[in-house]
């Protein structure tokens, strides 16, 4: 398996730390274990940017940074070994696993933190902490820095500044390393198998879930966990539902199958989607609509490079769909009149991409200053153009009503301009069907 190696992590906690104030402190929570019903919990995914400066991937555990502290400056508590719930749960690192194994330079039980941590914060400026995601972790906060103000009289110094961790972290995570790309490849790579699947499974008579087992399949046997989002496998009309997630109706002869999904390998998504139609052969309509979006996404793909802005792939998207919404009579007047009325958000009502990394939609500034962020190499994107035409659409024929396609792509940015992650999918009309016609 492909995974972030141990160094990287390292190297991470020194990067964040080297930007942090002086004398300050970074204290993050793991993700909280979530009950889905009586006695069964959700399966456990980390919080992503605990995951990312630490890969501890338990709950019930807080880093804790200390840039320069002599005696180590990442304290890790966590739950102990304890042999009656391990037989049960599974099991656990333990404070000397934190050490040995994670890069801890100390650790402490989860359960002592209360009466470690003040004492870990006294005496440094600044404290840094994802405030306001967490409500029930901020209370802790702030409990332990009470606890601090309560010994002043004795000499105690409490913090005196809160800052939001997230700009300096999110900002890191923005950029894909290496072993980072490496990860998402395999992530991309195995998502396409997956779609690859599907395709080759597609009948009129099967339901949309059996799609979904088909991709499941393939993440499972791939080593992916689990799906980086709830799949969207969206037949017929329900192709137009954007974050479409029954996944229970019938898959019909004519129709299009619009397919969004992706897998998580260590905690880094890919997300791609494909739309194809359900007998192998897209009729006349589903064709002329497939095929802007293609050539959109075609010249999105052409604005993904170092120097070009965040916006201009999403400008080439919308270019390319009014003026093909208009040849085919969908849309009627001028272009770029169009454009400025944004007439196209009746068929095209998202952005063409966003952030890709550990979170689907991953962390990052979109725009710096007031204007859009430009592009810079490992930047990792999806481009993901749709047209969608309502089943309930008055203003066009019925032979349009209830298309819906959209084509996602995962792509770094590169010195160059972009490499795409997810081309091991067919894409193209004649690719699809020929794809398709050797499965049946
Ligand atoms: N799967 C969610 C998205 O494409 O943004
Ligand atoms: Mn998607
Ligand atoms: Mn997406």
């Amino acid at each position: 398996m492909i995974h972030i190696p141990k160094a990287e992590y390292t190297r991470r906690r020194k990067a964040l730390m080297a930007q942090m104030e002086p004398n300050s402190i970074a204290i993050l929570p793991a993700a909280a274990v979530a009950i889905r019903n009586r006695d069964v919990e959700h399966v456990y995914r980390q919080d992503s940017d605990f995951q990312y400066l630490s890969g501890f991937p338990e709950p019930e555990a807080v880093i804790v940074l200390m840039p320069g502290r002599q005696h180590g400056e990442y304290v890790l508590f966590c739950r102990e070994r304890n042999a009656e719930r391990e037989l049960w749960d599974g099991l656990r690192a333990g404070t000397e696993g934190a050490i040995r194994d994670f890069g801890a330079d100390d650790a402490f039980p989860i359960t002592d933190i209360d009466d470690i941590l003040p004492g870990l914060i006294e005496g440094r400026d600044r404290v840094y902490s994802a405030m306001g995601s967490n409500a029930e972790f901020d209370r802790h906060v702030m409990e332990w820095i009470n606890v601090i103000r309560s010994k002043a009289h004795l000499g105690a110094q409490p913090p005196n500044e809160f800052v939001a961790l997230d700009h300096l972290l999110h900002d890191m995570r923005l950029y894909k390393s290496a072993a980072e790309v490496k990860v998402m490849r395999e992530a991309a790579r195995i998502s396409c198998a997956a779609h690859v699947r599907a395709m080759q499974a597609s009948r009129a008579g099967l339901h949309e879930f059996s799609l979904e087992a088909e991709l499941d399949y393939e993440f499972r046997k791939g080593g992916a966990k689990m799906p980086a989002y709830g799949s969207i496998v969206a037949a017929g009309r329900n192709s137009c539902i954007l974050h479409y997630q029954q996944n229970d109706a019938l898959l019909k002869d004519g129709d299009l199958v619009l397919i969004d999904a992706g897998c998580e390998i260590d905690c880094y998504a890919s997300d791609i989607t494909r739309t194809w139609p359900v007998n192998g052969k897209f009729s006349p309509e589903q064709k002329a609509i497939y095929e802007i979006v293609l050539a959109s996404q075609e010249a999105a793909f052409k604005q993904i490079a170092p120097n070009k802005h965040w916006n201009q792939a999403h400008e080439a998207t919308v270019q390319v769909i009014t003026a093909g919404l208009v040849k085919l009579g969908l849309l009627q007047g001028d272009v770029d009149e169009l454009i400025a009325s944004e007439a196209y958000r009746a068929f095209y009502m998202h952005r063409a991409g966003h952030w890709l990394g550990m979170d689907v939609h991953d962390v990052g500034e979109y725009k710096v200053g007031g204007e859009w962020r430009v592009l810079e190499v490992g930047m990792a994107l999806t481009v993901e153009p749709g047209i969608y035409i309502s089943p309930d659409n008055q203003n066009v024929a019925k032979k349009w009503r209830g298309i819906g396609v959209r084509i996602e792509d995962d792509v770094i940015v590169t010195k160059q301009g972009c490499e795409i992650l997810t081309g091991g999918v067919p894409k193209t009309v004649a690719e699809i069907e020929a794809l398709m016609a050797a499965a049946r």
